[in-house]
């Protein structure tokens, strides 16, 4: 077992299983790229205030960058025994340039230094994260208007309510991602805090210059209280709840995809090569990603629960139940971005089936608020107009029809008032069409949504440009 950094106070050596049980280097090491960075730029400060010699630095930042390399190149040994990616690294680089690396921790703990790693890891895949929620936006909205002329039944309770335009349905989607896209805009902020300087917990004896820093490390911002900046993870908490909303949008996506390439819907189907076959079933093809999407959203919102509770009444400052902060982020992370890439595939691959849509539309009654709207410009009172269009429904129900297929002798037969324009008012073009208030699901309502879309992705790119990092 190799000597530990902190081993000063011990007499005995850490027993074997505790070993393995308190390391995290199994799962941190994914931040090693964080580690250097942060410990050039500390490296660089401490120079500067001459708390470590230029030629200590120079040493340090060769070293760190040969391991750098090291690392990519899988030629690194990553051993459980130093802990954790911190002293993976700098065990590492002592052994490269010796004392001058045994340096590098002056003025700094893993406490404030770990800190250090997630935050600038959080930045990047915020940022990864906006650029796949933007690539998914585009999706949706370049299929809502290529199918601009597809009508659908919309549904509340299930059951067919209104028609609608499938493009309206779809652009409902891309309005909750824009609001995922803020959310996750504002846990880059809340990321972009630089911790360093905060010591253990409480600052540190010697001539740091924080600032330098977080210049170095192009943060917005520092942490103002010591305690706090070792302690936080409100930023991996926000990150949860962003990645769980969206899950849960794209659960609800995909329960929608589930039912419409039903054989009961048939609404769309999916690509061959986004869905498998089952091993007993030849007929079968399952729509595999959406169930997998839907199912995986759990996931996420575990990871939420989870890293609330660990954090519930934890007392300041930095505690190793902390460390439990990274395996569920983790997860959660590489599921968020994966369930967003994999959607982006499935919205661009379905193929609509723009006639059974428009065939559900037809054999049905929703169209039903358009009669009783029909009577109501009539001057007819709307409670007597729903009644009058409820008799309607009944007696087509109990003739087996629809209300297009009755005679205007028919309809005279429920309200004098009925003429022969009730036949277009019906028709659920026109039921579409006349749904013309703002965010409605007429088509000039639709192309306003497409338009501005199109506008939001843009400044969403532009925000995304702003954040140098
Ligand atoms: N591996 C630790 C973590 O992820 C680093 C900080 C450890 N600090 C300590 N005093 N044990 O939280």
């Amino acid at each position: 077992m190799s000597k530990k950094l902190w081993g000063g106070r011990f007499e005995k050596s850490t027993d074997e299983t505790i070993n393995e049980f308190q390391a995290s280097i199994q799962f941190d090491q994914r931040l090693y790229r964080e580690d250097i960075r942060g410990s050039i730029a500390h490296a660089n400060m401490l120079a500067a205030q001459k708390i470590i010699s230029e030629e200590d630095r120079q040493k340090i930042v060769e070293g760190l960058n040969e391991i750098l390399e090291e690392i990519e190149a899988g030629k690194f040994d990553f051993s459980i025994d130093l802990e954790d990616i911190h002293m993976n690294i700098e065990s590492r680089l002592t052994e490269k340039i010796g004392d001058s690396g045994r340096r590098l921790h002056s003025a700094r703990s893993r406490n404030d230094q770990v800190a250090l790693d997630m935050h600038l890891y959080m930045r990047r895949i915020s940022v990864e994260v906006l650029n796949l929620l933007i690539d998914l936006q585009r999706a949706l909205v370049e299929t809502a208007e290529k199918n601009r002329d597809v009508i659908m039944p919309g549904y509340t309770h299930l059951q067919r309510a209104q028609p609608i335009l499938f493009s309206h349905h779809l652009l409902a989607y891309f309005s909750m991602l824009k609001r995922d896209f803020d959310r996750m805009l504002g846990v880059f902020d809340r990321s972009d805090i630089m911790p360093l300087g905060a010591g253990a917990l409480a600052g540190t004896t010697l001539p740091i210059d924080r600032k330098k820093v977080a210049d170095e490390l192009k943060f917005s911002e520092i942490y103002s209280n010591s305690l706090d900046a070792v302690s936080d993870r409100d930023y991996l908490l926000e990150f949860l709840s962003a990645a769980s909303i969206t899950m849960i949008h794209l659960s609800r996506l995909s329960e929608e995809i589930i039912l419409w390439c039903s054989r009961e819907f048939s609404f769309i189907e999916l690509d061959d090569a986004h869905c498998t076959g089952s091993s007993m079933m030849p007929q079968k093809k399952n729509p595999d990603v959406p169930e997998l999407v839907r199912g995986k959203s759990g996931r996420v919102i575990g990871h939420l629960m989870a890293l609330l509770t660990t954090v519930k009444s934890l007392p300041l400052a930095y505690n190793k139940d902390l460390q439990e902060d990274k395996e569920g982020l983790f997860d959660a992370i590489d599921t968020l971005k994966f369930s967003l890439a994999v959607y982006e595939q499935i919205i661009r691959g379905m193929k609509i089936r723009k006639d059974n849509m428009r065939r559900a539309v037809d054999e049905d009654f929703s169209n039903a608020t358009d009669l009783a709207d029909y009577l109501v410009k009539k001057g007819i009172p709307f409670r007597d107009a729903h009644e009058i269009s409820g008799k309607l429904v009944h007696e087509c129900i109990s003739r087996g029809i629809y209300l297009k297929d009755l005679s205007l002798e028919d309809f005279k037969k429920f309200s004098a008032a009925i003429d022969q324009d009730i036949f277009e008012a019906i028709d659920p073009v026109t039921c579409v069409e006349s749904r013309n208030s703002l965010g409605g699901t007429s088509s000039i309502q639709v192309q306003i949504q497409i338009d501005n879309a199109k506008k939001i992705i843009e400044s969403e790119k532009d925000s995304i440009a702003q954040k140098n990092f």
